[in-house]
This record gives structure tokens, sequence and C-alpha cells, in this order.
């Protein structure tokens, strides 16, 4: 805590090197540390600065992926730091208590920056969440779950790959949990709250566990949802998160495994991960656990914005790596939108490819996917949303009130590759 109130976080983007036990010490980046970040935490009306220090040879940003703040700490491609440079964003975290992360955004470069291994959690707390009888003792029952496929090279290093079949972009053999390879967990508490973040660059995975027991869904992407709800599965592309809680016995063993998502299109569905399983946390329950209350049957209030208060409807169209017929330009505003309203987008992607939606500043709800109500796991708060082939999913949101004309926030793919490739446009709030 600074003595203006603030807290402070360091974050040192750097180059190091981890043994992912490839034979040889592969080259990384990490923030504060060789691969990945700290978790960054903190309650809802903070004020927080982060000093930013790019340590790498080369400019790279730190975006604050979910967080509502003012687009010039938004940490986009407009916010590039030059090595060398420090860059302190500061704002007031002001909304509900959820599971958020950070990673580069520089402009073209972001899959790579992100593969080498920038990235890292920004968990929110409020009241409304310190209240529910949840596991909350970070590292003891509630744990990061940062899940990302990786490519090693004969020489241990990491390889970035294209596929001539599906241009998706780096798929990998590989899987890390926090950056390490064929990870367990002990488990020392009957249930435990894992917060999933698939943080991989293009991979989209079908989280379950092994033996098919059902869990708990408590939150997604912008927080908790209204109730847990009671699934097998829970599918996340590229930059969504979810919180489950799982129950475990006594001396058991279960892994969290990814299945075969369902990605759509069958021709481009084998080439770009859905015929795909991996074994992702092996749960190792200890002979005897720590009794946890039970789950509440009800988390939060979660408000739905009412269709009528729209002031406007988009189309944006996903196709190639271009939406709505455009490919990115840094000096193009494409949309422009009031601050405080309520707008639709409905989004169609049109061309079999996965493709996913994210977009920053706000927390959306879904109304419809294909005209059909939202399943369950997509009712409460969401930024990033994976598109179903050819059905229009029609998402609302209400914008902040940080207006500024001069500097745009982002939406785009979050397949880092397309992203990379143009498949993002700007708005700016005024
Ligand atoms: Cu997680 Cu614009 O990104
Ligand atoms: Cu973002
Ligand atoms: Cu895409």
């Amino acid at each position: 805590i600074d003595d203006e109130g603030r807290r402070v976080f360091d974050l040192r983007a750097q180059a190091g090197q981890r043994d992912f036990g490839q034979g040889a010490a592969t080259r990384t980046w990490g923030f504060e540390g060789d691969y990945l970040g700290p978790t960054l935490r903190a309650a809802r009306g903070e004020r927080v600065v982060v000093d930013v220090v790019n340590g790498l040879p080369e400019p790279t940003s730190v975006h604050w992926h979910g967080m509502r703040l003012p687009a010039v700490m938004d940490g986009g491609p407009h916010q590039e730091v030059r090595p060398g440079a420090t860059w302190s964003p500061t704002w007031t975290v002001d909304q509900p208590a959820a599971t958020l992360w950070y990673h580069p955004h520089p402009h073209g470069k972001t899959e790579e920056h992100v593969y080498r291994g920038l990235a890292g959690m920004f968990i929110v707390d409020d009241e409304r969440e310190g209240a529910l009888p949840l596991p909350r003792d970070y590292g003891v029952d509630d744990f990061p779950v940062i899940v990302q496929d990786k490519n090693f090279d004969r020489d241990g290093q990491l390889r970035v790959t294209r596929n001539m079949f599906s241009d998706i972009g780096t798929l990998g053999d590989t899987l890390l949990v926090n950056g390490t390879v064929a990870p367990y967990l002990d488990v020392t508490t009957e249930r435990v709250r894992l917060r999933l973040l698939n943080g991989s660059t293009a991979r989209t995975y079908d989280f379950g566990l092994a033996d098919d027991r059902p869990f708990a869904l408590i939150g997604t992407d912008g927080g908790l949802l209204a109730a847990p709800h009671t699934t097998r599965r829970i599918t996340l592309s590229p930059g969504e998160r979810a919180e489950i809680v799982v129950d475990l016995r006594a001396g058991e063993r279960v892994a969290v495994r990814s299945f075969p998502p369902a990605l759509g299109n069958v021709f481009s569905d084998r080439f770009a991960g859905g015929r795909d399983t991996f074994d992702v946390l092996e749960l190792r329950a200890a002979g005897t656990l720590a009794t946890a209350p039970d789950l509440p049957d009800q988390l939060v209030p979660v408000e739905r914005i009412d269709p009528a208060s729209a002031v406007t409807t988009r189309s944006l169209d996903f196709a190639g790596r271009s939406i709505g017929g455009r490919s990115m330009d840094l000096g193009r505003i494409d949309a422009t939108v009031v601050r405080g309203s309520v707008e639709i987008w409905e989004v169609t992607k049109l061309d079999g490819t996965p493709h996913n939606l994210h977009v920053h500043d706000v927390q959306f709800q879904v109304l419809s996917i294909g005209g059909d109500p939202p399943p369950p796991h997509l009712a409460g708060w969401k930024d990033t949303i994976l598109l179903p082939d050819d059905d229009p999913v029609r998402i609302i949101m209400r914008f902040g009130d940080h207006a500024d004309p001069n500097m745009p926030y982002m939406y785009h793919c979050h397949l880092l590759y397309h992203e990379d490739q143009g498949m993002m446009g700007q708005f700016v709030v005024v």
C-alpha cells in the first residue's frame, strides 16, 4: 500500500529459463520469474497501481482481461511498453468478485508473447462473495489452474507451429498447469475450488473429471453465478474462466480431464483439437480430509440487463481473419458507444473455423444463441464466448463510465493467432 492508499504490485516482464523435463532448459518469458506471473488480488473499491517493467528486448504490453477500467489503463496495443521502460496504470477496482487475468497485447505479437509464458491471474474479491460459505483459502482449498498447451522442439524449446489443415494457430501436445508438466495437487479438504483459466493461445478444452463425477460450476468470466450449477463438463475456449467446486473422498485420486470439445464444423474439428483428450491435473486426496460446509443453494443476485434498455443493436460477422469484413487497423475506430449505455451485439460466425469473441472493459450477458436462451453455464457474466457455427449469438452489455474519445478499447477473437492476423476491432466510449 503506498502513501496514497493504493495497493501496489510489481510486474517485471523478463526472460528466463525453466526445466520442463525436455532434456534441456527451455527459454521462457515470465513476470517476476521465469514463467507466468504472480496472482494479483484486490478487493472491490480498492485503488491499485501496477508497476509494469519491461525487461524484455522488445516492446510488450500488459492487458487486464475482464477488468473494467479507463482505456488508457487497459494495456492494449496502444499502451506498448518499450524495453527498459516502466508503465504504471492505476485504477479503482469496481466490479463483482471474479477470476480475471492479465497478459500481453502487443500489436501482431500477442500469440508469441503469451506462448512464451507471459500471463497471470488477477482475483477480485468483494463482500458478497466473502460472506458465502465457499472455499477461499488460497493454496489450501482454492487454487488457480492455468491450463496451456505447448510444443517443444528437439532442443526442448517452445515452438510456435502452424497446421496446414486448420489455420487456428499453435496447438501443443504437452499440457501445462501453472507452468508444470504432468501436475498433481495434494488435496486436504473434502471440497476444493478450482479457478480454471484457459490460458492457451488456440486450444479449446472441455473439462470434467476422469470418472465423470458431477461438480459444481459456481462462477464464469465475470463473477459468481446466481446459483451453483451441477454439471459434468465445462467448455472453455482461449481466455475464458470457470470456477468449479469438486468434492473428494479421503485417499482417492481423480484427474481433471479435458475431453474432446465440440468445435462444430466436421472438417476442421480434428485439426483444431476437436478429437483430443488430455489429463490436466491429478487431484490426490489425503487420507483424512478437513470437513467443508455444503455449498449454498444461492450465490449472488445476477441482475439481468433489460433488452428494452439497449440503444443500439450491432451485427458482427466473423469470417476468415476479419470481423464485419474488416481487418484490424490501429488508426480506425470501428464503433463509438455512449458511456453507460446498453447495447446488443449480434455475432455470427460464418466460416466453420473455431473463433470466439472477447470484448474489453465489459462483462456481458448472453441473451440468446440461435434464438434459444443461454444454457446455465452461459447465464452469468461473460467477457469471452466461443461462437457456434452459423447460429447468431446475441449478447447485451452496459458500457463503462470512463469516456475517452481518443483511446479505444478492443474486441477480438481470442485465438491469439487470429487476433494477431487482424481479427480485431476498436471501439471508443464517449
Ligand atoms: Cu485477453 Cu484483448 O484480450
Ligand atoms: Cu481483454
Ligand atoms: Cu478466431
